[in-house]
């Protein structure tokens, strides 16, 4: 099985799952708890069907929108995720480097493996920059700073993960960082010597942009779960957001909410965009999934703040649904990671290119010359 024969999410998950030791595998494909959530998060696009029209005479259609002060070319991007290099050695560089060629966003965790400073030298596409609340406070201004410095088009501050959700996989399977080739984990490693060799050839593994700040993570092993409740500042509150989104003073995202409340309080602290998450179902287990929740926030907020929907997404005709019931864009973490480490930069475009595919001909489909003509007409819900 290679690249050629990934024609959708669970072929690329086929073939990463083939290539990753599992502890690395299952901390992409794994939720919190019993993964009722992560479950719903693509189950929900189930709950409705989309209603098409003919003979519209759409030849070519525009999927551009504008998010985060950015045109991009269609409307999904890729959602911020930690320690790419886990998956591929180029990790983040290959993600930034196909999401550009796609014209559509990259964005870059606080967890990552490569600098801000790299990425902004290798792309001038579209960047947004995640940021964690640290206890340690300094950690927020120097990324602010240094994300500025780099041109960084927008930033999104993640307020979900206060504490880390229960991943019981990531308990059982021993996942940590750097990895940790435990007697337990010995043979899923052994099994994978081509991932083996690209470690040990490669730059050392880092945290590389709070290394400067503290050595977990870095040269002190953790697990994903203890570096979040030892790191994060579980105490953060709407003051220190709006701190933020002032200090930052540009196209800004809260990421992580569910609720009418929040989104309100989000535009009323200035932020001008807000992604509808729920970590992908790694955090609050039993929680709707934002498809559940996009429609009512929508009709509520779309004329007030840009409303991105992140999460469950397998299909164009997700995407589709996601704007049709009033989402600006979406994006998506899991099915670029499994391309990532099934084919680095060329398996993010592989994928890329198959949702780019699948979200133009349903257009066509749907009787849709653009993304305003696909509005909530266009649904029916079950
Ligand atoms: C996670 C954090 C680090 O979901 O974003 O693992």
């Amino acid at each position: 099985m290679d690249l050629d024969d990934c024609h959708n999410y669970d072929d690329f998950r086929r073939l990463a799952k083939k290539k990753l030791p599992s502890p690395i595998f299952h901390y992409i494909d794994g939720g919190s708890d019993d993964e009722v959530t992560l479950r719903r998060n693509s189950n929900s696009f189930n709950s409705c069907d989309l209603i098409p029209n003919v003979l519209n005479g759409v030849e070519n259609p525009d999927l551009s929108t504008i998010v985060l002060g950015r045109k991009i070319n269609i409307p999904l991007f890729l959602s911020p995720t930690a320690m790419q290099r886990l998956y591929h050695p180029d990790g983040d560089k290959a993600s930034a480097r196909a999401a550009e060629k796609f014209g559509t966003f990259y964005s870059m965790s606080t967890m990552a493996n490569t600098s801000i400073e790299e990425i902004s030298n290798i792309s001038s596409g579209p960047k947004l920059f995640q940021l964690y609340v640290h206890k340690d406070k300094s950690i927020t201004d120097d990324l602010l700073d240094r994300c500025k410095m780099a041109n960084f088009d927008g930033l999104c501050l993640t307020v979900d993960t206060i504490v880390a959700g229960n991943r019981e996989r990531d308990h059982r399977t021993g996942f940590t960082t750097p990895p940790k080739f435990t007697f337990k984990s010995f043979v899923d490693f052994a099994l994978r010597p081509g991932w083996l060799f690209n470690y040990f050839t490669n730059k050392k593994f880092e945290l590389s942009n709070v290394k400067n700040k503290t050595d977990k993570g870095t040269n002190i092993t953790k697990s994903v779960i203890e570096y979040i409740n030892e790191q994060y500042d579980p105490a953060m509150n709407w003051k220190d957001a709006e701190y933020i989104v002032k200090k930052w003073n540009g196209p800004f995202a809260l990421k992580g909410i569910m609720s009418l409340e929040d989104v309100e309080h989000a535009i009323d602290i200035g932020c001008t965009a807000v992604i509808i998450s729920n970590h992908g179902g790694r955090q609050l287990d039993g929680s709707l999934s934002p498809f559940d929740q996009i429609k009512e926030i929508s009709d509520k907020f779309g004329n007030k703040v840009e409303i991105i929907l992140d999460g469950g997404i397998r299909r164009g005709t997700h995407v589709i649904k996601a704007i049709a019931a009033g989402a600006k864009a979406c994006s998506f973490g899991k099915g670029y990671l499994f391309s990532l480490s099934a084919g680095g930069q060329k398996g993010i475009e592989k994928m890329l290119q198959n949702l780019h595919k699948e979200i133009e001909r349903n257009m066509k489909l749907m009787g849709c010359k653009n993304l305003k003509e696909l509005n909530s007409s266009k649904l029916v819900y079950r």
